[in-house]
């Protein structure tokens, strides 16, 4: 539907009420740190959000985080919701529906020390592309970052004419006033024309499987991945011009697995690459050997190195926590170049070190003298597992015991949205200031635990007594349970489990 405020965006859907940890300022100083740049320190550092959509990671971190926030999204239904969040939390973020434009006519605005844009860039028009930096210009902090993320070539090469053929369907041909049926109509087309064997699905043979692929995501990501008027892919060298305008240097990529390189490139790549001197060719360069398609990039208003000396002493200072039960923690991890197995006799005892004390934050050099490991071992071995998000950095203490109120309100609230569904499956941690992903039934089981209630099977007897009461039951291996005894015996073994080994972790990072 065009309205007068969308500027082309597809509006009708809704946006998923996903969670980024990528936005917390935590994680950004932690990507950062790892690559030895400096960060602005302070606690009480100001942070903006552009476009935060159902507003479900603005409000953790505004809650996590000592901090206070800005944020906008010219999409008044999701601002709302955002704004309502904002208030049950008693966060203070300050949530408007502005667009990019009405933002920057703000006189009211402060410097900030971050600015986050989380799948945004790419889906707006230039000239709200123009708007952002601009807006980056006048209100990044010097040595502030910002943290981008978009959709990129050479990764997208073969499959952006098929987004194309959808956005032109919807334009040219759709005729239905229903979203839904206007995405599956654009859908039907583009199979319809791939399977009339055009010459260009010859040169681009696995768009057949994509088009599967995205017939079976959720709509509403569909929606805004591939309706918008606007769709403006990049390569990763014109990301650096375009924002060097406001004085952004390229950092970093926000994503730890990126800084071990066997995990990304083969050993003719590495090769290759150290050929490179530029930092900035390198860093295009290696998308081609990655096949880059999305990039969630960390730029800093004048990137500062620190020294070995100083980038190790922060590094011993900063606190690590598991984000998961260490049973459960994968034994291996894939990147681009493949499949690599956890070192037992290195990850064991991480793993082993970080569960201790059950399940306590601890610095690094706490860690390290609880493992007796090598400096640069450990340090790895931490990015590896911050990186397949089974541990994540923490903030201060100080920080947290600042803002562990405000993160039991929100919680709270967030359980007690699980009575009536299931969409947001995040609760707020004081420790690490960020989301730790919790299911609908765990919510259930925490709010029994709430009151008062001990036991794993009266837990599941409340889970059981709402979803009940909603004509809903559980599938196992693809069977719907069809009796409350089933229901019940399966739930109470999802508490069991939960108590035994998610239970110590929500405990430790301060959310149960
Ligand atoms: C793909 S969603 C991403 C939402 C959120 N950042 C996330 O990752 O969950 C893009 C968001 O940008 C908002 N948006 C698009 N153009 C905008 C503009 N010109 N001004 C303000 N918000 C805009 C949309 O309403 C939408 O919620």
């Amino acid at each position: 539907m065009s309205n007068a405020w969308n500027e082309g965006y597809f509006t009708d859907e809704g946006y998923t009420y996903s969670y980024s940890r990528e936005i917390n300022p935590v994680f950004l100083r932690y990507c950062l740190l790892l690559r030895g740049f400096a960060t602005l320190e302070s606690n009480d550092g100001v942070h903006c959000e552009l476009g935060f959509g159902q507003g479900v990671s603005i409000n953790i971190h505004a809650t996590a985080n000592p901090g206070s926030f800005v944020g906008t999204d010219f999409h008044p239904g999701m601002a709302a919701h955002a704004i309502d969040l904002a208030t049950a939390a008693n966060n203070g973020a300050r949530l408007y529906d502005d667009s990019f434009e009405q933002l920057l006519a703000r006189n009211d605005l402060p410097q900030f020390d971050s600015i986050s844009l989380h799948g945004i860039w790419t889906w707006v028009s230039r000239d709200n592309q123009k708007l952002i930096v601009e807006f980056a210009r006048r209100h990044l902090k010097p040595g502030g970052m910002l943290y981008v993320s978009y959709n990129c070539f050479p990764g997208w090469s073969p499959s952006a004419p098929l987004r194309n053929l959808f956005s032109l369907h919807d334009r040219f041909a759709n005729a239905s006033a229903r979203s839904d049926e206007r995405i599956d109509a654009a859908l039907e087309f583009s199979e319809a024309l791939l399977a009339a064997n055009p010459k260009y699905a010859a040169a681009a043979p696995s768009l057949g499987a994509r088009l599967q692929s995205i017939k079976g995501q959720d709509r509403h990501y569909v929606a805004h991945e591939y309706f918008n008027r606007d769709w403006n892919c990049m390569y990763f060298a014109d990301m650096v011009d375009a924002l060097a305008p406001a004085k952004l240097d390229y950092a970093t990529t926000a994503v730890p697995l990126d800084s071990i390189d066997p995990l990304n490139l083969s050993a003719e790549g590495m090769d290759f690459l150290e050929t490179i001197e530029h930092p900035i060719m390198r860093e295009q360069a290696r998308d081609y050997f990655v096949n880059q398609h999305f990039r969630r990039d960390l730029y800093v208003r004048g990137a500062t190195r620190l020294s070995a000396a100083e980038r190790r002493a922060r590094m011993l200072h900063s606190r690590f926590a598991l984000l998961q039960s260490w049973e459960t923690v994968a034994g291996s991890v894939t990147g681009p170049a493949g499949e690599a197995t956890l070192q037992a006799e290195i990850y064991g005892p991480v793993l082993d070190a970080l569960a201790a004390q059950n399940y306590a934050a601890k610095s690094m050099r706490q860690l390290l003298s609880e493992t007796a490991m090598a400096y640069d071992d450990l340090e790895q071995a931490l990015a590896v597992l911050i990186g397949m998000g089974a541990v994540a950095p923490c903030q201060s203490e100080a920080a947290e015991s600042q803002v562990s109120g405000r993160c039991a309100a929100l919680n709270l609230q967030l359980c007690k949205r699980s009575l009536y569904g299931a969409n947001i499956q995040t609760l707020a941690s004081p420790v690490t200031g960020g989301g730790v992903t919790v299911s609908r039934f765990q919510q259930l089981f925490l709010i029994s635990i709430k009151q008062g209630k001990q036991q794993p099977a009266e837990w599941a007897q409340l889970a059981w007594g709402v979803i009940s009461e909603q004509g809903e039951v559980l599938i196992d291996n693809g069977q719907p349970l069809l009796t409350a005894e089933a229901n019940i015996a399966a739930l109470t073994a999802q508490a069991q489990v939960f108590a035994e080994q998610t239970l110590p972790v929500l405990r430790a990072l301060k959310i149960a």
